[in-house]
This record gives C-alpha cells, sequence and structure tokens, in this order.
C-alpha cells in the first residue's frame, strides 16, 4: 500500500514547500524523491554556509575525523558535541586556556582596525577575541571584573599571544590608566589614517545606518564647516576622533614610546603584508604571514585573507564608497589638521604622507 495515499496521513496545515495533496491528488512518489533530495541538498548549503568552508575540508583527502577536530578547534563535530565542561577540561590539559590578552588594538576607528585584526589572525601564534570587548572604557564591563573579560578570550597556549581590539579605547578619559594598571608592559597597537579621509569614512558610516532607518541626515559639508563661523566645526565627535595628538598624549602619560605600535592605516589597504610583518616584529614573533595569506579580490577592491582552502574578505561595511566632497571643504579639513599632525609626528618620531 502506497502510505501517501492513505488519508489518515492527511496533513492538516498546508504548507506550500512540503509535498501536500494538490487539486491534482497526493504528489507522485517521484515528486517526493525530488523534494527530499532538493531539502537535504539545502540543508548541507546552510550547514556548509555555517561553518565557512569547514565542511568541505572534512571532505578532503584522507584527513581522519579526529586530525580534522585537532586542527580546526571549535569545529569539528566531534567537539561540537561533546560536554562544554569535559571539552573544557580536555584543552587545559593540551595546553590550551584563555588568556587575558597580551596585547590591546586601542583604535583608531575607521583606519582599518578590522582589517589589521583579521590579517593578524592568519599568524599561528595569534588568537584574536572576535568582539571588541569595551571593557576598559565601559564602567559596567569593567566592573564585572577581569575574569568575565578572560571568558571572551580565545583559547591559547603560552606560545600564543592574545589580542583583542576596542577602537573607543582611543578616545576613552579612562581606558589608558585602567590598562596601565591592568599590565603596565602591555603591548599596543594603534593604527592611523589620513585624518580627512578617516572623517569621510566615519561620516559615510554613520549615514549609512541612518538611511538604513529611514532617517535624515545633513550633508558632510554642513556637519563639518561651522556655518557661522565658517570653520572646521570641532564640535562634530568624527573631526574630534582624527585629532590623534590630542589622543595619543593621554597615552602616552602611562606607557612608554617604546610599547605602542604604530601603523599605517593608508599603507594597510594597499600594501598590507608590509604592516602586518612589522607587527609581527613588535610582537616579537616569526614572519609566518606570508603573501600566500594575503590576494586582492578585484570585485571587492581589497585585499583580503588566505589560510588554506579558506579565503574570506571583509563584508560590505567595510570599504564603503566614500560621497564625493567639495574639495574646499577637504582642504579646509587638511589645513585644520596640519598643525595636529606635525606635532604628532614630532610626538611618535615617524611620519605618513597626510599633505
Ligand atoms: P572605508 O569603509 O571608509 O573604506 P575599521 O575596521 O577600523 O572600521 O576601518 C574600516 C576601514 O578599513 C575601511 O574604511 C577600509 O578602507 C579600511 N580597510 C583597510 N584594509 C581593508 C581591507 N583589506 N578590506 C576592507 N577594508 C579595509
Amino acid at each position: 500500500m502506497d502510505p501517501f495515499k492513505s488519508s489518515s496521513m492527511s496533513p492538516s496545515i498546508k504548507l506550500p514547500w512540503l509535498p501536500v495533496r494538490t487539486k491534482m491528488g497526493w504528489p507522485r512518489r517521484g515528486q517526493i524523491y525530488v523534494w527530499i533530495t532538493f531539502t537535504s541538498l539545502l540543508l548541507f548549503f546552510c550547514v556548509t554556509l555555517t561553518f565557512n568552508g569547514h565542511v568541505w575540508k572534512m571532505f578532503d583527502s584522507n584527513m581522519h575525523l579526529d586530525e580534522y577536530d585537532d586542527a580546526n578547534e571549535g569545529y569539528g563535530l566531534r567537539k561540537l558535541l561533546e560536554d562544554p565542561e569535559a571539552r573544557i577540561e580536555r584543552l587545559r590539559q593540551e595546553g590550551l586556556e584563555k588568556r587575558l590578552p597580551q596585547c590591546i588594538i586601542i583604535g583608531v576607528r575607521k583606519c582599518g582596525t578590522r582589517a589589521l585584526l583579521e590579517f593578524l589572525d592568519l599568524h599561528p601564534n595569534i588568537k584574536i577575541a572576535d568582539m571588541e570587548m569595551h571593557f576598559f572604557n565601559k564602567d559596567e564591563n569593567y566592573d564585572n571584573g577581569y575574569e568575565w573579560y578572560r571568558k571572551y578570550m580565545p583559547f591559547s597556549t603560552s606560545k600564543d599571544i592574545t589580542i583583542e581590539k576596542t577602537p573607543r579605547y582611543f578616545i576613552s578619559e579612562s581606558a589608558p590608566e585602567r590598562i596601565f594598571r591592568y599590565n603596565s608592559s602591555i603591548k599596543l597597537i594603534v593604527i592611523f589614517r589620513h585624518p580627512t579621509t578617516r572623517v569621510i569614512s566615519d561620516y559615510s558610516q554613520v549615514y549609512e545606518n541612518k538611511l538604513e532607518r529611514n532617517k535624515s541626515f545633513e550633508p558632510f559639508e554642513k556637519i563639518v564647516i561651522d556655518k557661522r563661523t565658517g570653520r572646521v566645526n570641532t564640535g562634530y565627535k568624527a573631526v574630534r576622533i582624527s585629532m590623534y595628538y590630542y589622543h595619543l598624549t593621554q597615552w602616552l602619560l602611562y606607557f612608554r614610546r617604546h610599547q605602542i605600535h604604530i601603523v599605517n592605516g593608508d599603507n594597510l589597504i594597499v600594501n598590507p603584508l608590509e604592516e602586518i610583518k612589522k607587527v609581527e616584529t613588535f610582537l616579537g614573533l616569526d614572519h609566518a604571514i606570508t603573501d600566500g595569506n594575503v590576494y586582492f579580490n578585484e570585485t571587492r577592491g581589497f585585499y583580503c585573507m588566505k589560510s588554506g582552502i579558506n579565503q574570506h574578505c571583509l563584508g560590505a561595511q567595510k570599504g564603503r564608497k566614500h560621497p564625493d566632497i567639495d574639495p574646499q571643504v577637504i582642504r579646509k579639513l587638511n589645513n585644520f589638521y596640519r598643525p595636529y599632525n606635525r606635532k604628532l609626528f614630532a610626538m611618535i618620531g615617524q611620519k605618513f604622507d597626510w599633505d
């Protein structure tokens, strides 16, 4: 007897994508097989996307599932099915622990902080915290204590360096002192980009967010220039963030210059490897990130990351098209930043081509 012909199996809710009875009668067995095949394929692709290529790897070569698991901490099926506490205990026995960061990327927002972190993640001895923790700048997080902070850190061995990035730290009043109290010999990384370009990038991000929420937003020129005085509007936060000299001074009250590595964000876009190698040296690590780990993606117009068979670029929120800006306003901004830039170069003993 064909079970699908039994009236007792008639479904009470008829969903269009289920093989239900239509005016033409019950679907034929062939149609049901097609439906099952289609659903299985759909499920397979969802799982594949979720694990970002790791499922393919499981079918790759003669890799044993355990080997696969060991090479891909957190993604293997064995580890997904394992009891979380047993997993933590096993990782501990293997020398893996959640360690507090030995290096922090403190800023600057819209200068390439995410790209920097993701390029560094390609290094076998660098372990990154995926989330921006806002631990040292937000009282409600800081009051939770270091053990709360540690919970969000990745597993690492004693040979690894854990890195956290929160660009907000750079302009925070409380972060420099708190980080100093946490670890006075910590390594800090700051990434700078042409200050005017950074303001435009900042504006573009906020503009896009407002547009998505159907909120109105003034043109860049109107926000950036004070219409009463005709001068650069320092009341606009994005303008103040690009006054790098002012903010970095607060950090140098606590940390010595050699503890702070400065990345050239403009160069990171066109020559990421050059900047990454300098960071590896600063962190005392081997130059493990090579040509084979970066490739230029024509569609994105940016360098992307490559590790084995896995490739990925940053999301569409990074590398937005900037609006066309009145050249006179650009000139005003450049003139405004020039004296701050000069002071910055003298303070850090490093120059950027920002004129
Ligand atoms: P735009 O979106 O203005 O182009 P942050 O991660 O600190 O928010 O910085 C975002 C900026 O990183 C982007 O600004 C983009 O120019 C820059 N960037 C640098 N390298 C990049 C890369 N490989 N892919 C995408 N964006 C990158």
